[in-house]
């Protein structure tokens, strides 16, 4: 089956998930969107207020500022995937509950393995700790992390960058590495390939590369 089918198969059981409590207060499923073969991915917390009333992830605040930052290091939105760890949105956006988070896992890991990207790059605590759970953002951001078949590349959630001119800084910094780091995730993919086919080693959750 084709990747365009797949995910469309996914977005269809999203739309008529009732697996949280979270369908019953929300105006609209934000399954995801953008290029399901772009190597990088981004992955936010939950939507908010602008997500639920169009059915998009990241059209707010903090979307437009993924945005012009996206645009600052050469990407354009459409170039990526964009998607959220639950895909309805918490009543007066209040942080995700653990059992919300274990309820929507399977979309999105579905959804990454339908992608297969190389570089997930994950905006605040919430999206890095539902890959690496002994995670610190403020600890763990700008690093690379082995996760499965991928890397991920924690940064401050944009939202956050909004409220304080110090993590704009460092989420702009972090931004400007995401090339670099995709280099670096496809190299460091390819060589543990040659490495297990060497000796089957399991590297994941191994920290790969950092500052
Ligand atoms: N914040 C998120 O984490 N996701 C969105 O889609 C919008 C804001």
């Amino acid at each position: 089956m084709d990747k365009e089918k797949l995910i469309q198969d996914i977005n269809n059981n999203i739309k008529s998930c009732d697996k949280c409590r979270l369908c019953k207060t929300a105006t609209n499923p934000v399954p995801g969107e953008g290029n399901i073969n772009s190597k990088v991915v981004f992955i936010g917390e939950a939507p908010g207020y602008y997500e639920d009333v169009s059915g998009r992830p990241f059209v707010g605040r903090a979307g437009k500022l993924l945005e012009a930052t996206l645009k600052e290091i050469g990407y354009k939105r459409e170039d990526v995937w964009i998607g959220n760890v639950l895909k309805h949105r918490p009543p007066e956006n209040r942080e995700p509950l653990p059992d919300e988070i274990t309820a929507c896992k399977p979309y999105l890991d579905l959804q990454l393995k339908v992608i297969g990207p190389v570089l997930v790059v994950t905006l605040g605590r919430y999206a890095m700790t539902y890959f690496y759970p002994a995670g610190k953002i403020s600890q763990d951001r700008g690093n690379l992390i082995k996760i499965k078949d991928y890397y991920i590349y924690p940064v401050y959630h944009p939202a956050a960058a909004l409220r304080n001119g110090s993590v704009l800084l460092e989420f702009k910094n972090d931004f400007k590495r995401i090339p670099e780091m995709l280099k670096k995730a496809e190299e460091l993919l390819v060589s543990g390939e040659e490495e297990k086919g060497n000796n089957n080693q399991n590297l994941d959750g191994q920290l790969g590369f950092g500052l």
